[in-house]
């Protein structure tokens, strides 16, 4: 299945994080509030308007939030649209399947090139600097972001930076921050994760590190901060995908690679067993089952901040919430390319569904070509590093069930599936405490479902024949009443 060239090639739809939201409010998908609170209310309206939108949710701008000046503001809900994943990535609005999206992505990412940032000299995030007695992170409407979380957390749609010791590559995650007080900030990485590794051997060596965590940028920073990339820095990567680089200036206290339009920026230093008790708050898996235990955290040696800065928020809730889509589009663009470079033909969709959330329910769909393809496909896609973190349900559906379609999945599930031979196991794998399931150890087990039509069957023919309205038929009546059936 290959797409015309203009469609796989990236374009720049916009610049930063401003230009983005004028964008966004030119498609009528910008929804500005007015004196909404830090506490609990920023949060909730944003999940009240997600829950059910079924990818038709706004995002929203929060201005005027009582205690803090007029252009303080935070920004939630950038993914829950697929238009807006398309336009941060570059790629075309239009799309027939959502799945169509995670193609482009993923042809888009074989095609491209890393592109390191230009250093540039000045840049708006350094209109304001504040050193020594003059940090307080307070000093931004930082929300309490769910009704049982115990305190305020200023990190959630944030990329923080931190350095290989060895390499001296920058990694970008979106690790979530908490607020201890005007300069001290939580960090929690969890195990596997590429910060958490810069840190465990900065410490291991008995070493502070040195860390950046941006908290307001350009999207497309922020999409591939949550991603389960490879070790590429993410700002090579974004580069890349636009086709020129990312501005950068030399963060004062770190000396890191900090994006010259940046609305926040706290830089600090995280210190071998400084720890502090981190956490509740509500989790990527809809639940308060998180561990809450100490953690190591950052002391913020200077900020750096725009006029009139967006504070960027994600916070996450029972599914489908604003991060369904781009937790489900960042993991299956890898998973795709990680089965097309394990050399398995005929990948003609992968989509992690929104309500999984994550990478927990995967559906891959093939075009089966041998005995054996469809449990391949399903092996790989559950094991490979974009989708071994934390998942629990892989699902493999032929050709003509579209993987980004539920109610087709399940179809197939209860069709073309038998519960006797098509389930496979995978015991022990990479896990999250978030999971309230998570195992001794932290592990996890996985189901694997085979919900294709059974080789020998498709082969021979003798699997029976779906009922359906013929493309040819489909064409016909639309052609005849266009007034049913209007243009697409
Ligand atoms: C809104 C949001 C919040 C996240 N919070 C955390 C977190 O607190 N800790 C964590 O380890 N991963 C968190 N993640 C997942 C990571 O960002 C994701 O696994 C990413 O791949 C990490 O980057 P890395 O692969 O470079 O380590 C979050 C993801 C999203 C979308």
């Amino acid at each position: 299945m290959a797409f015309a060239d203009t469609a796989v090639q990236s374009h720049v739809h916009y610049r930063g994080l401003r230009d983005w939201l004028d964008k966004v409010q030119g498609m009528g998908e910008l929804l500005c509030v007015n004196g909404a609170d830090w506490n609990v209310e920023m949060g909730s309206i944003t999940q009240m308007l997600t829950e059910k939108s079924n990818g038709t949710a706004p995002a929203i701008l929060f201005d005027e939030i009582p205690g803090y000046a007029k252009g303080f503001r935070t920004l939630y809900g950038h993914f829950s649209s697929i238009k807006r994943v398309a336009l941060t990535l570059g790629l075309p609005l239009q799309h027939d399947r959502k799945v169509d999206i995670v193609q482009r992505y993923h042809q888009r990412m074989q095609n491209m090139k890393t592109l390191p940032p230009r250093f540039v000299k000045d840049g708006p995030v350094l209109q304001n600097v504040l050193e020594g007695d003059k940090v307080d992170v307070l000093k931004f409407p930082v929300p309490l972001h769910h009704e049982k979380d115990k305190a305020r957390y200023i990190g959630t749609a944030c990329c923080v930076m931190t350095q290989d010791p060895d390499s001296g590559w920058f990694n970008l995650g979106a690790y979530r921050s908490q607020v201890y007080d005007r300069n001290t900030v939580g960090c929690q990485i969890t195990e596997g994760k590429h910060g958490r590794i810069h840190r465990d051997k900065n410490f291991e060596r008995g070493k502070p590190m040195k860390v950046a965590i941006v908290c307001g940028q350009d999207p497309l920073l922020f999409m591939l901060a949550s991603s389960p990339l490879p070790e590429i820095s993410e700002l090579d990567i974004a580069g890349g995908l636009r086709g020129e680089p990312i501005d950068v200036i030399k963060g004062p206290y770190t000396g890191f690679p900090i994006p010259a339009d940046a609305e926040i920026v706290l830089e600090g230093e995280t210190v071998p067993s400084q720890v502090r008790q981190e956490g509740p708050f509500g989790e990527w898996m809809g639940y308060y089952s998180d561990d809450t235990q100490p953690r190591p955290y950052v002391n913020v040696k200077t900020i750096l901040y725009r006029n009139d800065p967006i504070l960027c928020c994600a916070p996450q809730h029972k599914p489908v919430d604003e991060t369904g889509l781009l937790k489900g589009v960042a993991g299956a663009a890898q998973i795709w390319s990680a089965l097309e470079a394990s050399g398995v033909p005929e990948i003609l969709g992968v989509w992690n569904h929104e309500a999984g959330p994550a990478t927990r329910f995967t559906v891959v769909q093939i075009r089966q070509r041998y005995p054996g393809h469809a449990r391949q496909a399903l092996h790989i896609a559950a094991a490979c590093q974009g989708g071994a973190y934390a998942g629990k349900w892989t699902v493999v559906v032929d050709e003509d069930i579209d993987a980004g379609e539920l109610d087709q999945v399940l179809w197939a599930m209860c069709t073309r599936f038998d519960p006797n031979v098509d389930i496979d196991l995978i015991q022990k794998a990479w896990a999250s405490k978030r999971d309230p399931l998570f195992l001794p150890g932290n592990f996890n087990n996985r189901i694997l479902i085979d919900a294709c039509i059974p080789y020998d069957m498709k082969l021979k023919g003798t699997f029976p024949t779906v009922v359906d309205v013929s493309d040819d038929l489909r064409g016909k009546l639309r052609a005849k009443f266009p007034h049913i059936f209007p243009p697409m």
